[in-house]
């Protein structure tokens, strides 16, 4: 018998698949990270870290809230940083949400919602995504009741890189108003959307962004909540003065100052190999889910041999169930290059 809830010893932990990746041996297209190492000014701030002899002293994160708002473009009390965005996503259900609270969360989806959900002893409702629909807004909508306390508004979702308008995540905040409505911004510098114009006028909006996927530090754990200062007061309360680690604090100032080295793998992915890959798919007349992000959602004939294949091949993609229960498989866009030689690969297949 476990001491812990009953609920929680029921349930299983939330396993990504990180076995076997290799990045000396395989083009990495199955995580949606960037596929490159970070800039030389990130390892040498981190090596100025480490030789600076301050590793036995709790961690002081000096201006990095200030430094964030700017780049936000909000003010310092909007911000708080947090242990990836995982963790973000985690405080703003656990602070929000009771035993027994319903939470709307449209699938299929990244994991950690439900897992935080769950954990809450929250009910899950999960409207459908669909390719044509997009975020299902009206049956989202239809799906509030009194007990509505978090509705998951992914921008862009993962995994099927669809986004939500602002006037549609305007429409939630108003239409549930005791509820948080977490607009997950994981990937925000590839799509550029964001509804942090939303957060002065809707105090149940709650933001989370990350350090882990465009500027490719998913090691280190570094994300940041926005939301409004009455929010990220709670939010400092439940998380822990020393959550963050101080070398992910030095590797995310240090990606700051030098935001030209993000922008230029960004100008790639998006502007070169995603358009690369979109057309050699749609040429072949393969299914894909529109995306708005750094990777797509594909249905080929036969996933499981093409995935396979391509790993021989030396290039990791994800398997990802849909609501229909049919395997697609989710591809990261990388640079120009590993789309080349991933297309060159899939040619074959097909
Ligand atoms: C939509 C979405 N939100 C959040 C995360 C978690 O990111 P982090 O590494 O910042 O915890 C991921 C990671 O894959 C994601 O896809």
């Amino acid at each position: 018998m476990s001491i812990f809830k009953d609920h929680i010893s029921a349930m299983e932990a939330y396993k990504p698949p990180l076995e076997g990746r290799d990045g000396q041996r395989f083009i990495l297209l199955d995580f949606n990270e960037r596929t490159i190492p970070v800039s030389p000014a990130i390892k040498q701030a981190l090596v100025d870290f480490i030789h600076s002899d301050r590793i036995q002293q709790y961690p002081n994160y000096g201006n990095i809230t200030g430094q964030l708002a700017e780049y936000c473009g909000v003010t310092s009390d909007q911000v708080a940083i947090t242990n990836g965005s995982d963790h973000g996503i985690e405080l703003a259900i656990r602070g929000v949400c009771r035993e027994g609270d319903q939470a709307i969360i449209p699938g299929p989806t990244f994991a950690i919602y439900s897992q935080v959900a769950k954990v809450e002893g929250l009910s899950i409702v999960s409207p459908e995504y669909t390719q044509q629909g997009g975020y299902p807004i009206d049956e989202v909508i239809a799906a509030i009741t009194d007990k509505t306390r978090l509705i998951v508004a992914a921008n862009p979702n993962n995994p099927c890189g669809t986004p939500i308008s602002l006037s549609d995540i305007e429409r939630l905040a108003v239409a549930a108003p005791n509820a948080v409505i977490l607009v997950d911004e994981c990937y925000y510098e590839y799509t550029r959307l964001t509804a942090k114009s939303l957060i002065e006028n809707y105090k149940n909006i709650v933001i989370t962004r990350t350090f882990s996927k465009t500027w490719g530090m998913p090691s280190l754990r570094f994300g940041y909540v926005i939301t409004c200062k009455e929010n990220i007061n709670a939010i400092l309360v439940m998380r822990g003065p020393y959550d963050i680690n101080q070398l992910a604090v030095v590797a995310a100032s240090a990606a700051l100052n030098d935001p030209e080295y993000t922008e230029q793998y960004i100008q790639e992915v998006m502007g070169q190999s995603k358009p690369l890959l979109e057309s050699f798919l749609a040429e072949k007349g393969i299914n894909f889910w529109k995306s708005v992000a750094n990777y797509i959602l594909v249905y080929f004939d036969n996933p499981e041999n093409i995935k396979r294949a391509l790993e021989t091949a030396g290039i990791l993609v994800r398997p990802r169930v849909d609501n229909q229960g049919k395997t697609a498989l989710r591809i990261t866009f990388g640079t120009l290059e590993q789309t080349q030689k991933l297309i060159s690969v899939l040619n074959d297949l097909i």
